[in-house]
């Protein structure tokens, strides 16, 4: 009798220690899940703002209309050929400009502008050091120069950073093109 008694416990343990395994194992299971599912739920917010942040900066890189002087890369109308002369004149004018976040937003722009001989030059007048606005002439003690006020920086009359100012780079140029008596305006041609 003593014998079937004990014999009964240990069958009684070991289906208890089987029960406690099969929990252990739900439990397991359920923590891989909910696991995963936070993996997955952090994975897809991650690349949703991915998406969001870097496709508007991706988009600007990559389209030239959204570069463009004009809306979508066309010509706009300027100045009148008759006021310009051989020296540099600034003219304002505005464009329909396209960013990453707005579309067709009027943006007034300026380029400074003299004829050379036929043609013309014409110079998009942010400074290559820190984007500062340069002027013909801004400094007396350089009349024939363009100048940056911000850190003494200076170009040549046809836009070419001097050396030993802080520009590194000559002023960037606007596709030109003379239409009825009038200049137009383009692209913007980027130099180094
Ligand atoms: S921003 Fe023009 S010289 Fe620095």
């Amino acid at each position: 009798m003593k014998w079937c008694s004990l014999e009964i416990i240990f069958l009684l343990d070991d289906v208890g220690g089987s029960s406690m395994n099969e929990k252990e194992k739900e439990q397991t299971g359920k923590e891989v899940s909910r696991r995963q599912f936070l993996t997955y739920t952090l994975m897809g917010i991650g690349s949703f703002l991915a998406v969001g942040m870097l496709g508007p900066m991706v988009r600007f890189a990559i389209d030239p209309a959204l570069k463009a002087a004009g809306a979508g890369g066309s010509m706009v109308p300027v100045a009148d050929i008759t006021e310009i002369t051989d020296v540099p004149k600034s003219f304002t004018f505005t464009v329909k400009q396209d960013d990453a976040w707005v579309k067709g937003q009027q943006a007034t722009k300026t380029a400074w502008i003299y004829k050379e001989g036929e043609e013309y030059v014409v110079l998009e007048p942010t400074c290559k050091h820190f984007g500062c606005m340069v002027n013909w002439a801004g400094s007396p003690n350089h009349p024939d120069q363009f100048y940056c006020p911000c850190h003494d920086g200076r170009y040549t009359k046809d836009g070419k950073n001097v050396p030993g100012t802080p520009p590194n780079a000559s002023l960037d140029m606007f596709e030109y093109e003379i239409r009825d008596g009038k200049l137009y305006l383009g692209q913007l041609i980027r130099r180094t």
